[in-house]
């Protein structure tokens, strides 16, 4: 064989350009591994193909086969092992070009319903230094010559070339499933925040407020009256909040009044809600950009609603400030029980945090929790931007 001038199978230049064309066409990695095996089979005239991926246990997480039906493939039984010659092409990175593969020393057999083979033609796939698969046909399909092995020197140089294309659409099909997982994974996480922050916080003040009509409704009709006004009041922000989440749209009151109005607007409904004197203050802060307004109002309800619901406080304080002139700052600060920051699980079913440090990442400001047990809660956050 002369170097650099490939053998071309039948069909030449062409087949092997079509058969790499399609393996990089798909997208997921089985409908890459099976055009693979297919194509390989194919240019190469075998009558079997296959293609294993190691996992990390001795056994393989795919396992592709061509030219066995699907009835022969159930009765043959459970994947194979990685053993025998499959292991000497995964482990020893070797090339295994066979006459009669049942002959050779490191055959372990086969299940009963496994078709017959004799000439083999196997080797690995490798991305740089790592095998991330094996690919082997066995039964070349036009006679041999001498009883020799039917593949041929350029048959594994053929199958060579196919091995390193096969590599790159491998490997871009894996990065573009786990790209498209993590950006499902990014965007369930989003909502879930989402949800916490706007939804829930709405619908505890409102079963807080419907709490508060009932017990107002046979001494103060009149009152309880307007607690359930309130409770239609919040439903509908609760509706909004839901909405806007799902749409991604900025939280409802926040385009139309800014900041320091729905901050303000929220701290007076819980001040009515709630037994605790809840008081906002604001001083020298105008509008922020959309996203630090977003993060300032999220991270001031969700420091609230903790400070009311965990707290016991009987005084809550919110105040939006600049300490400098490119900086605001929100602090959010209760008399309650405090509690030990460190001591919080971050797994799990608690939220609230991690979702505050998330949306100050997120717009490149910080987040200080300072909280002792019997001292008392402040939450700070400072962005950017003023
Ligand atoms: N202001 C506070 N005063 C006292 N304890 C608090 C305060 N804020 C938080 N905690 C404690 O920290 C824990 C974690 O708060 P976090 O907001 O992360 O979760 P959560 O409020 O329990 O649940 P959610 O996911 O609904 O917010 C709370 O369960 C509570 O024990
Ligand atoms: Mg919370």
């Amino acid at each position: 064989m002369t170097p650099g001038r490939p053998h071309l199978p039948p069909g030449g230049l062409a087949a092997v350009s079509s058969a790499l064309l399609a393996m990089s066409r798909h997208l997921e990695v089985r409908d890459v591994l099976k055009t693979i095996v297919a194509s390989a089979r194919d240019l190469l005239d075998a009558e079997y193909a296959a293609l294993g991926v190691p996992d990390d246990h001795g056994g393989f997480a795919q396992f592709v086969v061509d030219g066995v039906s699907d009835e022969q493939w159930k009765a043959i039984g459970p994947l194979p092992r990685q053993h025998g010659i499959l292991a000497a092409m995964l482990h020893g990175n070797e090339t295994e070009r066979l006459a009669d593969v049942r002959k050779d020393p490191r055959f372990e057999g086969w299940p009963d319903a496994h078709p017959d083979m004799s000439d083999f033609l196997g080797l690995p796939i490798r991305d740089g230094d790592e095998v991330i698969g094996a690919l082997f046909l066995a039964n070349k399909r036009c006679p041999k010559v001498d009883g020799g092995c039917g593949f041929t020197p350029a048959d594994e140089e053929l199958l060579t070339l196919l091995a390193q294309h096969a590599a790159i659409a491998l490997t871009n099909a894996r990065l573009y499933e786990r790209s498209r997982e993590l950006t499902i994974a990014e965007e369930r996480s989003r909502l879930a925040h989402e949800l916490h922050d706007a939804v829930s916080q709405k619908l505890f003040s409102l079963r807080l407020t419907a709490q508060a009509a009932t017990a107002l409704v046979d001494r103060d009709p009149a009152r309880a009256k307007d607690e359930l006004h309130q409770v239609a009041a919040l439903a509908a922000e609760a509706a909004d909040e839901l909405r806007a989440a799902v749409v991604e749209l900025r939280p409802a009151g926040l385009d139309e009044d800014g900041l320091v109005a729905t901050l303000r607007n929220q701290v007076q409904v819980m001040d009515r809600a709630h037994t605790a004197h809840v008081v906002f203050d604001s001083c020298g802060v105008r509008a922020l950009p959309a996203a630090q307004e977003e993060a300032m109002l999220r991270v001031a309800q969700e420091a609230l609603h903790n400070a009311l619901r965990h707290s016991g406080a009987a005084r809550v304080d919110v105040v939006l400030e600049k300490p400098r002139d490119d900086r605001a700052r929100l602090t959010v600060t209760d008399d309650g029980c405090g509690f030990d920051p460190a001591g919080v699980r971050r797994a799990g079913r608690h939220l609230g945090l991690v979702s505050m440090r998330d949306r100050a990442s997120g717009v490149g400001g910080t987040l200080t929790v300072h909280s002792e047990p019997g001292k008392g809660t402040t939450i700070t956050l400072e962005v950017p931007g003023a």
